[in-house]
């Protein structure tokens, strides 16, 4: 690539993906459907054409120009150019109007008054830049002093994470005189080497002021490049307040630039405590490198974009720094991610186990890809990096007083449960808080042959979101057993299909339903996504898509919920295979403005919206006539029209 290509390639950098039609020239990245990336062959002709428009070359001309040197399959008629033109390029074409002149004698004296004021500004100016140039040679003073101390650790903790204890006061220190001390909690989270670490739990437990602490500890190396987060800017003063108390205690020369919203520390350390509202403001660290990045009140986040995201702008030239390359954050249980944090940190592994990052959407470990030239050998196929999850409780914090728990005593079970015990299995705005494992899950089973048996499938259209798909079987009684489920990544249509065909070898499958929408989505222009799924053997009948279907959807599982006072079994039940579904029902918020549906902002409900068609099919089991009656063909009086009856 030329260096001039280069150029203008970088005008074209990677965007979120903006949720509509893309950009001209750009494509979802294979790596991450959040993100759309520009395709090199059609932007670099695109730029050129766009320099001709700016050069005064009339539109059809350029137009011509793009679609004789664009790639097959990317043309642009000269209006949809102009668009694009508009939209890059911005020509502005405003009329200058030049305000007329008054042009007013001045008398001496006025002229002489002029200049003394204009003298005036000028020396404030200089002896402004004057005392800047005083407070840099002074700051630099004070780097050399502060670096010629001996090489004294700001505070050590132990480096084996099991030790939890409490640190002993050094001999020789006064207590009064110690800035930070960490709680045994806090020590175990300082400790913790794992990439990803979350620190989560009761309120109050110090798991914010810990953050502050283990960024803390880097701040005299000079390529240090530390980013703390909040959701919000009204969130962030309350954390900017704690820092200032510490950070200047522990460093007398530490800078607070408001305006920057950043810490500069004597070495050269920086700290940037910003905010992140919306998926879109990762936009402001593209391109920025950092050693540390934590994250306030990570449930705020509904999605697990922005981690996810930033866990690329982790890095550094610095060999010293290197091995403490981390990605920390802190959380109450409940608010909108709930579901997610939950399902990244905590149900992998038992509190406070080390274990490997999992992908959130198949569970599975993430692994050094075979044969990848950026990582030594003996690192393929062994897991990219571990999590960690460090419960924090009331009780670890001597800080608080007791009516700081008598508050939280105070608050209705399910606040409590979260604030006082930390207690993640209570979900915040849960949407079906009568779901329970003990009742609503059941040890894996073989499925008599003769129950009634459907499955039901959510597909994901782009490459990197998951199908899922179920499987139901209906007893005499007309309880629904939802026996086994498929959550995939990646998969085609055929492949899908394939798969589901070899899952359900042997068995006999009534019907499928199928997400009515892959009636329609096309390929480029070959057969729909069900045509594709069908043609490779599976059966399917589209799912109810009209208006009320997923209001009604979630009225049906409330009722399939329910238990029944005869049987004390609820009409539905999910055996321990379907990990997705359980996990979903377990968590998943109801939408924030009170409708009967679950929270939009839930990233994953693939798994919810299969189980959504499936039970809406209105499934009957066999009766024990038919069943005896099976292979006897006998006229029997069916109604085609099943609400009417006739
Ligand atoms: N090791 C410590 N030494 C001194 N004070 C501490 C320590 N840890 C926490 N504190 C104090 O306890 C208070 C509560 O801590 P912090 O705000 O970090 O708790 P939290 O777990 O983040 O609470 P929330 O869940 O409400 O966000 C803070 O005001 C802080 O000053
Ligand atoms: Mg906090």
């Amino acid at each position: 690539m030329t260096d001039e290509e280069v150029v203008r390639l970088g005008k074209y950098p990677d965007l979120p993906h903006p949720g509509k039609r893309l950009p001209y020239g750009y494509k979802v990245s294979a790596e991450n459907s959040r993100v759309i990336v520009a395709i090199p062959e059609v932007v670099l002709v695109l730029d050129v054409t766009l320099d001709m428009l700016d050069n005064g070359i009339p539109l059809r001309e350029a137009a011509d120009y793009l679609n004789t040197h664009s790639p097959k399959g990317y043309t642009l008629s000269h209006m949809g150019l102009k668009k694009v033109w508009t939209r890059n390029r911005k020509p502005v074409r405003r009329k200058i109007v030049v305000p007329k002149r008054t042009v007013k004698k001045l008398t001496d004296e006025e002229r002489l008054e002029r200049r003394r004021k204009l003298k005036i500004a000028n020396d404030k100016r200089s002896i402004a830049a004057a005392q800047k140039r005083i407070a840099r040679a002074e700051a630099e003073i004070g780097i050399i002093r502060e670096n010629s101390l001996p090489d004294a650790p700001v505070f050590t903790v132990p480096a084996a994470s099991e030790l939890f204890a409490e640190i002993a006061t050094p001999e020789g220190l006064d207590e009064d005189d110690i800035i930070f001390k960490p709680n045994p909690r806090q020590v175990v989270f300082l400790a913790a080497g794992e990439l990803e670490v979350l620190y989560g739990g009761a309120a109050g437990g110090g798991k914010s002021y810990a953050l502050l602490a283990d960024a803390a500890r880097y701040f005299g190396h000079s390529n240090f490049r530390g980013l703390l987060l909040r959701r919000t800017n009204d969130e962030l003063k309350e954390l900017i307040w704690e820092s200032q108390k510490m950070y200047p205690a522990l460093y007398p020369k530490a800078k607070w630039n408001q305006q920057d919203k950043q810490w500069t520390f004597p070495s050269g350390a920086t700290l940037w405590m910003t905010y992140l509202e919306q998926e879109k403001d990762v936009l402001r660290y593209q391109g920025q490198s950092f050693v540390w990045i934590g994250f306030d009140e990570l449930t705020q986040h509904p999605t697990p974009f922005a981690w996810n995201y930033l866990r690329s702008r982790l890095r550094t030239k610095d060999p010293e720094l290197k091995p403490y390359l981390s990605m920390r954050a802190a959380t109450n249980p409940g608010g909108p991610g709930h579901g997610w944090v939950k399902r990244m940190f905590i149900d992998p592994a038992p509190y406070g186990e080390r274990f490997p990052a999992t992908d959130l959407e198949t569970d599975e470990i993430i692994l050094v890809p075979d044969g990848d030239p950026d990582f030594p050998l003996d690192r393929w196929g062994t897991p990219l990096f571990y999590r960690r999850f460090i419960p924090a409780k009331l009780s670890d914090n001597p800080y608080l007083g007791y009516e700081y728990k008598g508050n939280l005593l105070s608050m209705p079970e399910q606040e409590r449960r979260q604030l006082l015990d930390g207690d993640w299995n209570v979900a915040d705005g849960a949407a079906f808080p009568e779901f329970r494992r003990s009742l609503h899950v059941v040890p894996r089973f073989e499925v008599p042959s003769t129950w009634r048996k459907f499955r039901s499938c959510d597909f994901g259209f782009s490459s990197r979101s998951a199908s899922c798909v179920h499987w139901y079987a209906v007893d005499s009684n007309e309880t629904v057993y939802v026996y086994r489920e498929l959550y995939v990544k990646g998969l085609t249509a055929r492949d899908l299909a394939r798969k589901v065909l070899e899952l359900e070898a042997g068995e006999s499958i009534s019907y499928g339903v199928l997400d009515s929408s892959c009636w329609h989505q096309k390929g480029h222009n070959g057969p729909s996504i069900a045509e594709e799924m069908i043609a490779a053997g599976t059966r399917w009948r589209p799912s109810d898509r009209t208006d009320g279907s997923r209001k009604a959807g979630m009225n049906r599982l409330h009722e399939l919920l329910k238990i029944d006072p005869y049987t004390e079994k609820p009409a539905i039940q999910f055996t321990e295979d379907c990990r997705h579904i359980i996990s979903t029902l377990e968590v998943i918020p109801v939408h924030p403005d009170g409708k009967d549906d679950i929270d939009d902002k839930y990233a994953d409900d693939h798994s919810y919206d299969s189980l959504r068609y499936g039970i809406m099919t209105r499934p009957s089991g066999h009766t024990v006539f038919e069943t005896f009656n099976k292979g006897v063909t006998k006229p029997r009086y069916r109604p085609t029209d099943s609400v009417f009856g006739y």
